[in-house]
């Protein structure tokens, strides 16, 4: 395909680096001069122009740019009818991004995550899923969504992560301080979390956790009563009002 980027940055960057290999012919904004140089200087299939150029080089576009930003940045492109538009931006609906991209078709809002560079990453989509699968589905997973009130409570919950990462930040932290190797520690309760939700549901994982008396147990039951489930639903309800 010939695919365009107008907003190279932290994320645009990391779905270019996942894709750069598959044989697409790739053109990037020349804003955010530090990614696409870096981009254009790794891979042989991606070229730097400026946003015009851009356009005109491509038949599927991304659209990489801050919410906030994008109706003045996209207003004097000129877009074709034969164009698909793939937006990664929160905040901007599939109706936004018609109005934004129009004669252009808007294709998908997808919500990627930096892992995408490497592959094996979550990707949530809503709109045409057989373009997102066309493209990303070989090395990622492409999880559907059907309307854009599904969008907005994945795009909350999703949130999940960052809290999460904290809550094993902290074990390691507390762990550092009692073992030689804290940078060990950490490796391994991530990779414990990690390799264990992969495996295994939620449900199933605490059941398998629920020794009576066991230190899972008695953690998570330490947790809920200091309040930790409520405080995460509430926040998940503030997030989508
Ligand atoms: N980061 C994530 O993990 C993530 C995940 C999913 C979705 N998203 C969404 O992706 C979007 C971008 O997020 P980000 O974290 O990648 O932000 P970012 O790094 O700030 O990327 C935005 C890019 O837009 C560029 N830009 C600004 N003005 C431009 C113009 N006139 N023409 C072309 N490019 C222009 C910026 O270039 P300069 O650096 O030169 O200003 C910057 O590189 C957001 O809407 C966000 O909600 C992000």
């Amino acid at each position: 395909m010939r695919i365009g980027v107008i907003g190279t940055g932290t994320i645009a960057g990391a779905v270019v680096r996942g894709i750069a290999g598959d044989g697409h012919q790739i053109t990037v904004s020349e804003r955010s001069a530090a990614v696409s140089a870096e981009l254009a200087g790794a891979f042989d299939t991606v070229s730097v122009a400026p946003n015009q150029t851009v356009l005109e080089q491509s038949d599927v576009i991304f659209l990489g740019l801050m919410a906030e930003a994008a109706p003045s940045i996209l207003a004097p492109l000129v877009f074709r009818a034969d164009q698909q538009v793939i937006s990664f931006m929160a905040g901007i609906d599939p109706e936004q991004l018609q109005a934004l991209v129009a004669p252009a078709q808007a294709a998908a809002v997808m919500m990627p995550f930096p892992g995408i560079a490497r592959g094996g990453s979550a990707i949530m989509a809503l709109g045409d899923i057989d373009l997102v699968k066309a493209i990303f589905g070989a090395r990622n997973t492409v999880f559907a969504l059907s309307d854009t009130a599904e969008l907005d409570a994945y795009i909350c919950a999703q949130a999940v992560l960052s809290p999460v990462a904290r809550m094993v930040g902290d074990a390691a932290d507390w762990l550092g301080t009692r073992v030689s190797d804290p940078a060990q520690g950490e490796a391994f309760l991530r990779m414990l979390v990690a390799s264990s939700l992969a495996d295994t549901g939620c449900t199933d994982l605490i059941e398998a956790l629920n020794t009576p008396g066991g230190y899972n147990q008695r953690l998570r039951q330490h947790m809920e009563a200091a309040g930790q489930t409520g405080d995460l639903r509430s926040g998940l309800d503030g997030l989508l009002r």
